[in-house]
Formats: C-alpha cells, structure tokens, sequence
C-alpha cells in the first residue's frame, strides 16, 4: 500500500522539485535508428525463420551486409504488408504464430531507411538466430525415407506427387510430433501427410509407387472403422516441426501407409528429393479426440471467364458443442477473398478467418491461440469469392477461360477444412465425433442427395450410433443406385445381424460374395453367422475358404478353430488357435481358447499358460479368471484358484458364479466353513438356482449339520420338484 502525504507536505515537495535544473526534453525523432538496436531484433524475430540460408525465402537478410543491399525493398514489401507472408486479415481470428510487424516496428523501419540504414555499434544487436540441417527436436523415434529419390527438373510447371512411406513396425505408436526433411527445401513449396490406413492407395499403384505417383488432391479408402481424420498435417519449409498439444497425439497401426503430398517448384536446376519423415513417440494413447470438418462447395463452381465476383457457400450446423482449433483454407488460383464465420445460437457472428487477398502459393493451416468455442447449434459458413478476370495477377490463364472443380491445379476448388474438439460431453454418450460425422454427412446428402460416399459414411455413422434400421435404410438407399456394390451389401448385412435379422444378413453376404467372390469382410461374416447358429460344417468350409484368400488374418484362424472344437476335433482346432498366435501373439480370443481346450483335453497344466496370458491381455474378463481358477484347481494349486477366484469376485461383486466356484474349490481343500460361507453368498445372489441349494445342503451334511441341509435339499425341491440328486440327497439324511 502506498503511504499517502498529508496535503500540505505533498505542496511542498511540488515546490521543492521546481527547483531543479530543467533538463532538456529528449525528442523522439532525434534517437538515430541503427540496425544494431533496433531493426535487428525485428528482422531476427519477423523476417529470419525464412531469410537465412538455405531457408525459404530467396536471400538472406542476417547480416547487416544483407540488409543494407535490400533497404528500400524491405521499406516497400514491409509498409505494403506483403512481408512477412501472411494471408489472414488481422482481428478476424486470433491465431497463434501471427505474423504481422506492429505500427511501431513499421515505423522503425521506415526511420531506418529513410535516415541512411546506419549500423550502429554491432555489440548492441542480439545473438543471431542459429539454422541448421539437423532434427529441431533430436534425433526422432523413428525415420521414414521416400523409396526411391525424384529428381525434379530445372524448369517448367509445379509438380504435385505422392510419395507412399509404409509404416514399417509391427505395433501401433502415438504420434506427438513431426519433422519433414525434404532434402532440398528451396524446391519445396508445401506438403500435406495422409495416413492410408489400409495402405489402399499403394494397392491401386503396385507398379509405379517407389516412384512416386502424379496428382495434386488424392481420396484414400478409410477402411471400415470409424477413424476420421483428426489432424492437420500440413507443412511448410518455415514451420518444420508439427508438435501436437497435450493429449492428442496421432495413431499409427501396423499396416498403415504414411503419404508424403508434394508441391514442388522447380528451382533453375535440377534437384533431387530425398524427403524423410521424422516422428517422435508419445508413450500414451490420446485422451482428446478432435475431428477435421470440412466445409466444400466445389459442386458449384463453374466459374465464367472474366467474371470478378463468383461466389460459392457452405454451411454446417454442428451437433455437439465444440472448440475450434485450427482451419485450412483452400482454394486455387482464382480464389480471391476467403471467408469462414459461425453464426451462434444467440444469432451472434464470430468470425473464424477472413483472407482478403487469397495466394495459394502462401496457404497455410492456422491453428488459434486460444481455442474458439462454439455452442452446438452454431452454424458454421463457408463463404469464398473467386477472381476470374485478367486483372487476377495469379490467373493461369491469359486470356481467361471459363473454369470448374477439378483436380489439376488450373481447376478451382472451395475447401474449408476447420479442426474441432467436441467438448462437454455428457457422460455415457456415444462418440461426439460420430455426431458430427452423420450431421456432416446428412448436410453432403441432402445438396447432392446422389452422392453414395457421403450415404455410406452416413450409414456408417447411424450404425456406430446404434441406429440400425435406420442406417439399413441408409444402405438400401446406396444400392437402389449401385445394386451390387460388395461393400455396401456386406455393411448392409452387418447391420442385419447386428439387429437380429440373420436371414436378411446372409442373402446379404451371399449377394455380396456372388459379386466379388473372393471378398474377406463378406466371407468373415458369413462364416461367423454360422458359427453362431452352430452350423459348424458350413462354417468350417467358409473360414478355410476365407483363408485361402485372406490368409494372414488371425479372426479368421480362431473362427476356424471354434468350427473345428465344435464338430468336436480339439486337436485341429488348437493348432488353429496356435496359427492365430503366431500372426499375434497377443491374440485374447486364441490364448483362452487355446486354455480351454486343454482343459477339456485333460491337460489343466497347458492350460495355465495362455490362460493367464489371456488374463493380462484383458485383466477385467470374470469369465477368464473362471477357467484359469479351474486350470489352477485341476492342476492341484488350490492357493492359486482361489487368488484368481477372489479376483473374479472383485471384478463382479453382483455374480453368484465365483462364489459357487470359490466354495467349491474351498471345500476340496477341506475349508468346509468357508465354503458355507460362500455358497450362501453366491445363493444370496442367485436365490432361484435349485442346484446351488442343493450343492449348499452337500456341505452343510458334510459339516455334521443336518437339519441345515434338510432345509436347504427341500429348497432345492421346491425350487424343482424333478431334482432327483437332491431327492436322493435328502433320502440320504438320517431321519430327524
Ligand atoms: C514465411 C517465410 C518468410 C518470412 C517470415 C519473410 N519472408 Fe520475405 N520472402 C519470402 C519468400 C518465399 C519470398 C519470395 C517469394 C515471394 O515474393 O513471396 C520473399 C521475398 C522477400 C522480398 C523480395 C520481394 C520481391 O518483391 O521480390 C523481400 C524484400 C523480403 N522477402 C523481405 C522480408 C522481410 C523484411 C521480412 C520480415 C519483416 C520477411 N521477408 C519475412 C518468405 C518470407
């Protein structure tokens, strides 16, 4: 706290301080401005990351030398705003790594320049920055190189290629952050990575793909599960570390294919790509899930030669409420102002970019400082104006031609890709991402209701949200148009028999397989439902059939095996299970049936081992514990049943079955009490199971309690009159 003058001292000390001598007022505009003091640190801090060698930009501007060279151009492209690069206009988004010069730093500049470039006394300047070649973040877990080097021509059009990277390891790893080295970064424009979970792309080129293979936008086959895209992969030769936040690393499987999406320039001399992938680890699987959206109305655009203003929109009501935390606007040459808002629920307007001078040579995903929230029922809105006349200094046409949605850089397209994380999840509903996925898709459905891969992401959707018929319907409405599409016909079949309707499910498999015999996820489906309604021999031949042409799928191996066990041959059946080991050695399903059937093969000691290998792969399954405890006992290690047996009953307090078989167990061991005890337990749980009575009423007789036992074998009677043990039991008695 501050101490306050009494009024009269304060006058005083204002009289006091008039006398001192004046000093002269010290004018701002007399400080010389040196590029020591003061333009170094703004040029370190703006211009660096891009202007040092090898960077980049086209020269270096770390040195005074260098600076001084360029002095009025810096003055023209820094009082303009063309540099440093940056597209977004200010106050329409607040975005983390802006770049913009202050007024002030502007101002400098500008007195630098216009006062002669002065150096000033070099020992004032800041360190400068240090580039090099190597890892900015160390040495990366692992290092994924392009198979064969491209060698771009000295001259000529930008080329865009797609470079497949496999993921070489053979268990999944969480993704925090990456590196592109491309090895030349000046021939670099940009580069987007995709993950092709199921390597599809590499499938479709067997031939050409160590090369690398032409195309600006590529579509990938997402497989069957839903595993939508989440991050922004997106980078620059300026931003060479894509570091995710906390908690959201990415997913690699094994299997998956990394694709390195390359715009090059051709730089006046040839110049070879060698481009690596750094990544670096996160020990632990994301606990944040976002998804990226994307907004798009390449379906309208046809733009007229020479026409100045073309507009296309898009718009997204969102499901779930939301945190902003990137976007990535996208459109070709013609694009001239891009725009992307959120109408609130409250009607209010919340602007998430605005670019009024669009360059696709400078796009760029931007990622919020801080996060935007927006309350479900937010529209999102999608607003791009197109410049298709000859003043468009970026027009690749002289004189302009009319031009639509396409693939080649010369067609257009209206992209808005907005990542977002759903928050406020009420707990105990599905996934958020699914949510948004089907109002996505039901959005894409209805402005162009013909479009089967948004219905069949759709359907997708409603399936994952357990909205079966509707998503068979959704299905059915893909095949009116495309009658025998393989894929729809067996996801129509899943949901069939996902809701019971077995017979609609197999036509629906069978249909599928008459269409593409040799198709896994049908046949699999098929076989199953066999396997279900017990007809072991059809299933038999239909697994074998399956492995013939998907033969490394471990499923397929326990399938067979259960077949096998069920037409009562348990020794092909285990090697079965065993073929589906050595494809995972991981396999839960293989480990417990491998245990069950020693089991029933006599063999408790062989038992143990994938038992409880089962049990540490699925440490919550009661059902495990349960045979393992019985492998225990038969094995003779009562001590060791009962420890798995008391987990069970951990795992699930409300299930009478461990402590039935707990008091079994303590009754062999001649713990007669004990076993009471737990079997009354188990029948407090169950009070309407006849035999559990009766076993209750064996124990109390063997304890010397027969009035107990009376009463517990006449339970049992009542419970089922037809008990002939517990008749016999109870005849067994002495007469009271
Ligand atoms: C994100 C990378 C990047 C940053 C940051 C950057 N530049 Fe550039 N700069 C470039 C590139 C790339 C070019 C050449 C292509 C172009 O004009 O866009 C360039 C070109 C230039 C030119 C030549 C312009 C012309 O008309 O030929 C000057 C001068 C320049 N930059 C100055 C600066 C200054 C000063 C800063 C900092 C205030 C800066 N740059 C920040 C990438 C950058």
């Amino acid at each position: 706290m501050r101490f306050r003058f009494p009024a009269s001292l304060a006058l005083a000390a204002c009289t006091l301080m008039s006398f001192s001598a004046p000093k002269p007022p010290i004018r701002a505009a007399e400080a010389p401005v040196t590029w020591s003091r003061q333009i170094v640190p703004i040029v370190y801090h703006n211009c660096a990351a891009c202007h040092h060698p090898g960077g980049a930009g086209p020269f270096s501007l770390l040195s005074y030398a260098d600076a001084r060279r360029r002095g009025q151009q810096i003055l023209d492209v820094t009082q303009s705003r063309y540099m440093p690069p940056w597209l977004p206009a200010h106050g329409y988004g607040d975005f983390a790594g802006e770049r913009r010069l202050s007024d002030e730093d502007l101002a400098l500049i500008r007195k630098w320049v216009e006062s002669g470039m002065a150096e000033g006394n070099p020992a004032e300047a800041p360190a400068e920055p240090h580039y090099d070649a190597t890892w900015q973040m160390g040495k990366p877990d692992l290092i994924l190189s392009i198979e064969r080097p491209y060698t771009l021509s000295a001259s000529g059009a930008d080329v865009f290629r797609n470079f497949v990277l496999p993921y070489p390891l053979a268990q999944t790893n969480f993704i925090r952050a990456m590196e592109i080295r491309p090895g030349t970064p000046q021939a670099v424009h940009h580069s987007n990575v995709l993950i092709d979970r199921t390597a599809s792309y590499r499938g479709d080129h067997p031939a050409d793909w160590k090369d690398g293979i032409p195309g600006m936008e590529l579509e990938l086959d997402g497989g069957n599960t839903f595993d939508p895209d989440s991050h922004f992969l997106f980078w620059k030769p300026d931003t060479p570390v894509l570091a995710e936040p906390s908690g959201m690393p990415w997913r690699l499987d094994p299997g998956n294919d990394l694709i390195l999406n390359m715009h090059l320039k051709p730089s006046g001399k040839p110049e070879t790509i060698d481009a690596q992938i750094g990544l670096y680890f996160d020990d632990k699987p994301a606990t944040s899930h976002p998804m990226l959206l994307q907004l798009d109305d390449d379906r309208d655009l046809d733009i007229p030669a020479g026409d100045r203003n073309f507009v296309v929109h898009d718009e997204l009501t969102l499901p779930v409420d939301v945190d902003v935390l990137g976007i990535y606007p996208h459109a070709h040459y013609l694009g001239h102002v891009l725009e992307g808002w959120a109408i609130l629920p409250n009607g209010q307007k919340k602007w998430l970019i605005r670019i009024p001078g669009w360059d696709i040579d400078r796009q760029s995903v931007y990622r919020y400082r801080t996060p935007v929230f927006l309350p479900r029922g937010s529209v999102l809105h999608m607003h791009y104006v197109y410049d298709n006349s000859a003043q468009n200094i970026h027009n690749p046409n002289s004189p302009p031609i009319r031009v639509r949605a396409g693939n080649r850089s010369v067609d257009e397209m209206a992209h808005l890709w907005v990542q977002v994380l759903p928050v406020n999840v009420p707990k105990g509903s599905p996934d958020p991402r699914l949510l948004l996925e089907q109002a996505w898709m039901e959005h894409r459905v209805r402005v162009q209701p013909g479009d089967s891969i948004a219905l069949y992401n759709l359907a997708s959707a409603e399936a994952g949200l357990g909205e079966d018929a509707q998503a068979a319907d959704t299905y059915r409405a893909i095949l009116r148009d495309h009658p025998n599409d393989a894929r729809t016909l067996n996801s129509l079949g899943a949901v069939l028999d996902k809701s019971g309707e077995a017979p609609g499910a197999e036509q629906s498999f069978r249909h599928a397989l008459a269409v593409e015999p040799e198709a896994c996820d049908p046949r699999f489906n098929l076989a199953s439902l066999e396997l279900i309604r017990s007809q072991f021999r059809d299933a038999d031949r239909d697994f074998r059939a399956l492995l013939e042409h998907c033969p490394n799928d471990p499923a397929a191996h326990n399938g067979l095996g259960l077949a096998l066990a069920g037409e009562g041959d348990n020794a092909s059946a285990e090697s079965e299970f065993k073929a589906a080991l050595a494809l995972d050695p991981r396999n839960f399903t293989a480990q417990y049936h491998l245990g069950e059937i020693a089991i029933a093969l006599g063999r408790p000691q062989d038992a143990i081992d994938p038992l409880s290998a089962a049990a540490s792969e699925n440490p919550g399954d009661v059902d495990t514990r349960e045979r393992l405890a019985l492998a225990f006992a038969q094995a003779a290690r009562p001590d060791d049943a009962l420890n798995q047996l008391r987990e069970a009953e951990h795992l699930a307090p409300n299930n009478a079955e461990p402590h039935a078989l707990l008091s079994q167990v303590l009754a062999a061991a001649g713990r007669l009490q004990e076993a009471i005890d737990e079997q009354t337990q188990a029948l407090r749980l169950e009070p309407q199971d006849a035999d559990g009575w009766n076993n209750l009423g064996v124990l109390e007789a063997r304890n010397g309690k027969p009035d107990a036992a009376r009463v517990d074998f006449e339970h049992a009677l009542q419970l089922a009159p037809d008990d002939a043990q517990a008749r016999a039991n109870l005849a067994q008695l002495p007469p009271h």
